[in-house]
Order: structure tokens, then C-alpha cells, then sequence
């Protein structure tokens, strides 16, 4: 799979280790990027000409196979297109806002702040909500079970906010079950699907809004999707503006029925037109992508108990995180990044995960994608033990 992507050709001496940010570029989507703004490029839905159809028809097809991929019926009617996960994320708490005069928020310790932000602010802004957090077990996942109990008590309107898999911890969450508790007690589902993605085959019939960004799955920066329950197609869009509307006059507009209610402006579409071709691929290689990344899990997890670094988890997919029992974290990040070792470190945009398991530390984290061999995880551990090798030199 490697060779399918150009970086490593172009970078053979990079050991890049920082896919959970953002993930390398696939081969066809550098192609397609190109040749749109090449020789294509014209916008979509407005142009009478062949060069605008020729782009409708991508974005078209773009959403049907993101249907067939992920099992979403009438996918034009519950696909948006949006600048990413954040934007999408935030798309949903608002539409969340306009339904429901207030009520209780269940949001997980475990989400990144792109989730937390946009419901912490709807509390603040409005004493009718209130933000209650879901804990994890002492597996790492969300604890659904104290979530049940509490929604015993509940019987106002409800919002339950999740990641899939935690950007810090790289579990996996029960969607299923999470899907079921939201039905049982007409709680209104917000999944952060940034990190599953591409990883785990994905079932997104019956939730209410599923949010991910396209350049972590090997694809364009700057697009996202929103997947939406069709019920969210009878609402007024939070951020209207042109292509929304079907008519409009001075004394007010009359919206779209469809997902362009939900897209208005113009729309990446030098980044939808890459979609086909990726998809494709993605569906392709669903199985091989989920295998190699179990693999690089168990791999990854394998070398920490031989280092004197903490683990934040044991992972299942896309990442490990882990924090040293001696030195600053930004020291690690930078001597790794002296001989090519791309990771990340610091709080992850997910603090308040992460100053619970740490105290008040930061992490480094490691994580992959396809084309992550077993010999770059391994350059990762060498370096990093010989480093902690040169901070108990200080020390002692
Ligand atoms: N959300 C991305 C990360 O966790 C940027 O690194």
C-alpha cells in the first residue's frame, strides 16, 4: 500500500508518525486535485455549461458511493458536505439549539474539544441545558451502563455526544449500544466519527448527526461530511446563504428540501471531485485497512511495557499515547523530530482527558495509517528509549 502514496516516495527519510492529525495523501487524490485545478475547475449546481455539469455529476456520485460505503440510505437526502469534523460537529449542537428549548447534555470525558466546545458554549450561553459528562470504565470506554442508570431519571429532551474512538485513547466506543440507549430514551445522537473512520466498518443508519473530516482518511484538507437523520431536513438551516433557497424576495426565502439547504456557498469542490476515485479504494480495501490497523495496535502496545513510558491506554485502533516517567514531553517531540520522527505531543486538543490521566502532564502520541510499517514503530521506541537514556544521565 505504501506505494500508493507519493510523500514517501518523495520523503524516504520521514519516519511520519502523525496520522490521527492528519493522514498521508492517496495517490488518485493528488491526481484528481491536480486535474481539477488543471484543466476543470468550475463550480457546481449553478453553471449551465458541461464544465459545471461534469462537477455536479462528481459531487453526485461522490455521495452515493459515501452511501454505499457506509450503508446510508437515500444518501443525497442525509449527506452534507462542510469544511470538516469541527464544522460539522458545531452544525449539530446549533440545529440541536433551534429544536429543543433546553435540556440535558451527556457528552463523553473522552471527546475532543471540537465536540465539548460547541455544547459547553450552548450551556453557558443558555441556563436550559446542562452538560453532564459520560466517565469511562476501567476499560477505557465510555461507561454506558452509569449512563442507562442515569437516563433512568431523565425525562426532559436529551443530547448524547460521542466520539467512536477518542483521539487520545484509541478505544473503540460501543456505537451499537450507544445507538440503542439514544433510541430507548429518545435522546438525539452526535457522533464524532473523526478517528473511526476508514478504520471500522461503520453502520450509520439511526443516528442524528455523524461528523468526520476527509483529509484523516488519506484524503483532501478541508472538507467534511455531516450525515444527518432525514427527520434534520425539515429544519430551517443555522447557516444560510446562497444555494440554500428556492426562491427568496424581499419579505423573506423559501429553503431547499434537500441537503443543499445545509451547503450553502460554494463548496471544496476541488476536494469532492477526489471523492469517487477515493472511495472507490476505501471500500476496495475496507477489510485490509481494518486489519493493518489492529496490527499496528497490538504492535504499537507490545513495546511499551520495555520502556519506561506510561501508557494512556491500550488501544485498538489509530494510536497510542503515552507519557514519560521522566523529562518534558515537548523535549521528546522535538529530539524525535531531529532525526525525522514526526508524532505529536501536548494536550491533544482534549484536555480535560488529558489532565485527568496525567495530572497536568501532556502526551506523545503515535499513531498510523495504511502505509505505517512495523519498522517505523520500532525506530519510534529505539529513539525514544535512548533518549530517556540521556535524561537519567542528567539525573543521576
Ligand atoms: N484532531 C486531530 C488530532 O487529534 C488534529 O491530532
Amino acid at each position: 500500500m505504501r506505494e500508493l502514496f507519493p510523500f514517501f516516495k518523495q520523503n524516504p527519510d520521514i519516519v511520519y508518525l502523525d496520522s490521527a492529525a492528519t493522514s498521508q495523501t492517496l495517490y488518485t487524490v493528488i491526481e484528481d486535485l491536480n486535474d481539477f485545478m488543471m484543466n476543470r475547475k468550475s463550480n457546481a449546481h449553478r453553471s449551465g455549461h458541461s464544465m459545471g455539469s461534469w462537477v455536479d455529476s462528481k459531487y453526485f456520485h461522490a455521495k452515493e458511493l459515501i452511501g454505499q460505503w457506509l450503508n446510508i440510505k437515500q444518501p443525497s437526502d442525509r449527506i452534507i458536505f462542510n469544511s470538516g469534523a469541527t464544522q460539522g460537529l458545531m452544525d449539530a449542537v446549533m440545529m440541536c439549539a433551534k429544536q429543543y428549548a433546553g435540556g440535558n447534555i451527556y457528552v463523553g470525558v473522552d471527546s475532543h474539544h471540537s465536540l465539548l466546545l460547541p455544547l459547553q458554549k450552548l450551556a453557558r450561553e443558555n441556563p436550559w441545558w446542562s452538560i453532564n459528562y459520560i466517565g469511562l470504565d476501567t476499560s477505557g470506554k465510555l461507561n454506558l451502563s452509569d449512563l442507562e442508570q442515569r437516563l433512568l431519571k431523565d425525562e426532559g429532551a436529551k443530547i448524547i455526544a460521542v466520539t467512536a474512538v477518542s483521539n487520545v485513547l484509541g478505544i473503540v466506543n460501543d456505537l451499537i449500544r450507544i445507538k440503542d440507549i439514544a433510541h430507548k430514551n429518545k435522546a438525539t445522537t452526535i457522533i464524532d466519527a473523526s478517528q473511526i473512520i476508514g478504520k471500522r466498518s461503520l453502520d450509520l443508519e439511526g443516528f442524528d448527526f455523524v461528523a468526520w473530516s476527509w483529509h484523516k482518511i488519506y484524503g483532501p484538507m478541508g472538507l467534511g461530511c455531516l450525515v444527518i437523520d432525514p427527520v434534520w431536513l425539515e429544519f430551517d438551516p443555522v447557516r444560510p446563504g446562497g444555494g440554500s433557497v428556492i426562491s427568496v424576495n424581499l419579505a423573506g426565502a423559501s429553503w431547499q428540501t434537500t441537503t443543499s439547504k445545509f451547503e450553502s456557498g460554494t463548496q471544496n469542490l476541488a476536494a469532492i471531485v477526489c471523492l469517487p476515485r477515493l472511495i472507490t479504494w476505501l471500500i476496495k480495501h475496507k477489510e485490509d485497512l481494518e486489519s493493518h490497523d489492529r496490527a499496528m495496535a497490538n504492535l504499537a502496545y507490545s513495546h511499551v511495557p520495555q520502556t519506561c513510558f506510561i501508557a494512556a491506554s491500550q488501544p485498538d485502533s489509530g494510536l497510542l499515547s503515552i507519557f514519560p516517567a521522566m523529562g518534558a514531553t515537548e523535549d521528546y517531540v522535538m529530539m524525535l523530530d531531529a532525526k525525522k520522527i514526526m508524532v505529536r505531543g501536548g494536550k491533544l486538543c482534549a484536555q480535560p482527558l488529558i489532565d485527568q490521566i496525567t495530572g497536568d502532564k501532556s502526551l506523545i502520541r503515535l499513531s498510523w495509517g495504511v502505509y505505517t510499517m512495523p519498522r517505523e514503530i520500532e525506530a519510534f521506541f529505539d529513539r525514544i528509549l535512548e533518549i530517556h537514556g540521556r535524561f537519567q544521565k542528567f539525573v543521576q
